[in-house]
């Protein structure tokens, strides 16, 4: 069994995210989606309602199931069986992180990072724009997928 992890804060999953996740679907046996917990960041989203969320964006891809992590990711790859992690590129700014972070990750572990060149229709969405262009009325409804963008407007109106 290929298995592999999308790993993220998710707060809230996009558009962006679930091309990812769609593409990497079709390449391992098993994908993962993993909510990384950060106790230092303090979310829009509860951990619970982002699993919601993307439980619910993925009902439709078979081969993906939806889990939270609280540390160290290669942690999880270990108890998991995960030998890949797999992640989108946005652009070049994003490749230092995530390079770093992938040779950090195969020093630990030996676990392999792909990474994914975005869609470019999404190269300049982040969850961080999302949520900021949303609380001030902005228009989001074509960035993050129906379900987030109800509970997106149902939470910035609380
Ligand atoms: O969606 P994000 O916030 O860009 O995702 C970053 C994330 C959660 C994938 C990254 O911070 C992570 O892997 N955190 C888990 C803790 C960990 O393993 N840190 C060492 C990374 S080399």
């Amino acid at each position: 069994m290929r298995r592999a992890v999308c790993p993220g804060s998710y707060d809230p999953a996009t558009n962006g995210h679930l091309d990812i996740i769609e593409r990497a679907a079709a390449l391992f046996d098993e994908v993962v989606v993993a909510v990384l917990i950060n106790p230092k960041k303090q979310g829009l989203f509860t951990v619970e309602e982002r699993l919601e969320m993307l439980r619910e964006v993925t009902a439709g891809l078979p081969n993906v199931r939806v889990d939270s992590w609280r540390g160290l990711l290669v942690d999880y790859c270990r108890q998991h069986d995960i030998a890949a992690v797999a992640k989108g590129l946005r652009s070049v700014s994003d490749f230092d992180y995530e390079l770093q972070m992938a040779q950090m990750n195969r020093e630990l572990s030996g676990v392999e990072t792909l990474l994914m060149s975005n869609n470019p229709a999404y190269s300049f969405l982040s969850s961080s724009l999302v949520k900021e262009v949303a609380t001030y009325g902005g228009d989001v409804s074509e960035m993050v997928p129906a379900v987030v963008h109800e509970r997106l407007k149902a939470k910035l109106a609380q």
